[in-house]
């Protein structure tokens, strides 16, 4: 795993509007019309240098209501046996795909779109396991084509203030990292939440969001340690990871599907500490606070849902000839994927995806 980060990433233009074009146009193509596509395409409608182009679904029905609510031109379902992606991947106008399908679809569509020779952005948690991974990162890099991990957190301004805070020495030396991430998701067997052909469970869909946390303040770790609880249908409803670095610092990670937590993160140091409140995935307010100094505090907002931030870096990447982003490395969803691997084969939890 890469070396402990010793300066936050941080977002190649942090004080632009992300409502600013930085380019040509690109068309998109959104395959799937699920929760994340729509709250998306919201905030993909507020570049200029963004056409809503295209968007795909299994049904020819909901792809055309999604198309007529947010203007798309073209619009694909099934039909005679070809799946609404592989239409939408057919049209040579599509410059660059958006994939929102749950997990397990992932590996299939991008490794398609990128085939056909689109760029790809990919919903979080980039694939099931890190095979998948890597056969996207290698096709990626082979064509030349830019992918990117769906980790819209780590362009949002309070995620890059915070690892700013603690890479400039404010609060000392980071020795350890608490974050959560926990909400009651109700049970069902067909939920992509809990159902195992579509990678549910808590450790794919959110412990991405606490690990990242970790990533920003210490890097990926040299040990992991995983509990969890796992439900009869084998998935995670809940877990606690323990991440060890080499020069002792720790990070306790905690992620539920079962229970409402504070979706907080503390970031403590050798001379004070930095907490998040809000959403541990999207900030309001950074409070630090220095030995027994009065406490400050920092207020963010942001433009749109939040994902504009992360449209932005894909767009001007691709604009810039880039294929891949350097605050979203693909070397940094490869180690996740391997780390949850890891983390997976501690509890106990596999998926159909890790035999096909
Ligand atoms: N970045 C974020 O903040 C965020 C938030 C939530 C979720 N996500 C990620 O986004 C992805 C989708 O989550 P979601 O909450 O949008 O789920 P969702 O509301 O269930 O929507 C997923 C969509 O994918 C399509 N789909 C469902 N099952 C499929 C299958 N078996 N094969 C192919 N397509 C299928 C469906 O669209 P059609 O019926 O049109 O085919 C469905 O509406 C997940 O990877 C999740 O981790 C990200």
């Amino acid at each position: 795993m890469s070396a402990l980060i010793a300066k936050p990433w941080l977002f190649s233009q942090p004080d632009q509007d992300p409502r600013t074009a930085t380019g040509a146009r690109l068309r998109w193509g959104v395959v799937a019309t699920g929760g994340i596509a729509a709250a998306v395409t919201r905030d993909l409608e507020l570049l200029p240098d963004a056409e809503l182009y295209a968007v795909s679904s299994r049904s020819q029905a909901a792809a055309d209501a999604f198309a007529a609510d947010y203007g798309f031109a073209r619009a694909y379902g099934d039909h005679d046996g070809v799946a609404g992606y592989e239409r939408l991947l057919a049209n040579d106008a599509v410059d660059v795909v958006y994939v929102a399908t749950p997990h397990a679809h992932h590996h299939e569509i991008a490794l398609a779109a990128l085939r056909a020779g689109k760029h790809v952005l990919c919903e979080k948690a980039l694939t099931v396991n890190a095979r998948e991974a890597a056969e996207l990162v290698e096709l990626a890099r082979d064509k030349g084509l830019f992918l990117m991990e769906a980790m819209w957190s780590r362009f949002l301004p309070s995620m890059q203030r915070a690892f700013e805070i603690a890479a400039s020495g404010e609060i000392g030396e980071v020795k350890w990292v608490g974050a959560d991430l926990g909400f009651p998701a109700p049970y069902s067997p067909t939920s992509r939440l809990w159902a195992p052909r579509d990678g549910g469970g808590a450790l794919l869909d959110i412990t991405i969001y606490p690990l990242l946390w970790a990533l920003g303040t210490l890097g990926f770790p040299q040990t992991v340690s995983a509990t969890g609880w796992i439900n009869d249908d084998g998935v995670d409803a809940q877990n606690a990871l323990t991440l060890g670095y080499h020069h002792g610092a720790q990070a306790q990670l905690t992620s539920s599907l079962l229970a409402h937590g504070p979706r907080a993160a503390t970031v403590a140091g050798s001379q004070g500490f930095l907490q998040s409140l809000g959403s541990v995935n999207n900030p309001t307010e950074l409070v630090v606070r220095v030995g027994f100094e009065e406490p400050r505090a920092e207020q963010f907002s942001v433009v749109g849902r939040g994902y504009s931030y992360e449209l932005r870096e894909v767009t001007r990447c691709i604009q810039q000839g880039l294929t891949e982003s350097p605050v979203m490395p693909l070397e940094d969803s490869l180690n996740t994927m391997r780390l949850f691997d890891g983390v997976r084969a501690q509890l106990g939890v596999s998926y159909p995806n890790d035999v096909r």
